[in-house]
């Protein structure tokens, strides 16, 4: 289903009924990558998916795509269907740009699970390997970013014994437009820090990890857990960066755990 917001077009996914909770995909996938927990827990919240620009069906318009406007894109979404208050769900990118929508909306977000990510910006290494990425992308387009990033992506077990989530990550890569993966590539690299954000996070939190993540590593995420307080943290074994994706299981469990703990607070 489309909105339009900001001047673009946004698809989304929206199903179930109860908490709303919107699940923001990590770069450079797209929403079906929470196809896994869109089935396992519509059941227990309103679960809402998005296609940030740049990604998915949602349109593509040049970038850089800052935070700031991926966070705007997704109040927008609420926006449209009505929801003052979500649940947000960001893996990686998600995460960013969740750590974003709450400096700049935090009366909006009921509560937050952080999966596979950091608060800090890039290095200067880092956001220069980013720019040569999106020049790569714009010359050799999603085939080449799929052959560079399937495996940081993915866990050596996953890369082993699971062909198919493979199979289904590069897909996913390949269908993006190369405007889209430079856009979101240069909009990361200018992101700010969010580490002084973290002591203003007063809100129910958790923190997930794959214990095979070589992109955001354990302790980078068991950092984020320390610095918000109360925040909880799981490690999820055998998964690599795309924990959601690797461990389903794990995760689902996590986050319907996680969601009725909010549930159980509400109704006292
Ligand atoms: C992601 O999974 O969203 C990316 O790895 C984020 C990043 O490149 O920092």
């Amino acid at each position: 289903m489309l909105i339009k917001t900001n001047g673009i077009s946004i698809d989304y996914r929206d199903e179930g009924t109860g908490t709303p909770v919107i699940f923001i995909h990590a770069f450079p996938l797209n929403q079906t990558m929470w196809d896994d927990q869109l089935r396992a827990l519509q059941n227990h919240c309103r679960a809402i998916t998005i296609d940030l620009r740049g990604f998915g069906r949602s349109d593509a318009p040049q970038g850089p795509y800052l935070m700031d406007q991926m966070s705007s894109d997704v109040r927008g979404l609420m926006t449209a269907l009505e929801i003052d208050r979500a649940v947000l769900v960001g893996l990686s990118m998600g995460g960013y740009v969740s750590l974003s929508f709450f400096r700049n909306y935090p009366h909006c977000v009921r509560a937050m699970v952080l999966a596979d990510t950091r608060a800090s910006a890039d290095t200067a290494e880092g956001r220069e390997r980013r720019l040569q990425s999106a020049e790569r992308a714009e010359t050799a387009g999603g085939r080449a970013i799929a052959q560079d990033m399937i495996p940081l992506l993915l866990g050596h077990t996953t890369r082993g014994n699971r062909p198919d989530v493979v199979e289904r990550v590069r897909a996913m890569i390949e269908a993006n437009s190369p405007v889209g993966i430079a856009g979101a590539q240069r909009g990361m690299a200018e992101r700010r820090d969010s580490t002084d954000l973290l002591p203003a996070i007063n809100l129910p939190t958790l923190i997930l990890v794959g214990d095979e993540d070589t992109i955001t590593n354990v302790g980078e995420a068991q950092d984020l857990s320390v610095a918000i307080r109360g925040a909880r943290f799981r490690v999820l074994e055998g998964a690599g960066h795309l924990s959601n994706i690797e461990s389903p299981q794990a995760f689902n469990a996590a986050l319907i755990e996680f969601l009725e703990t909010l549930n159980q607070v509400s109704e006292r």
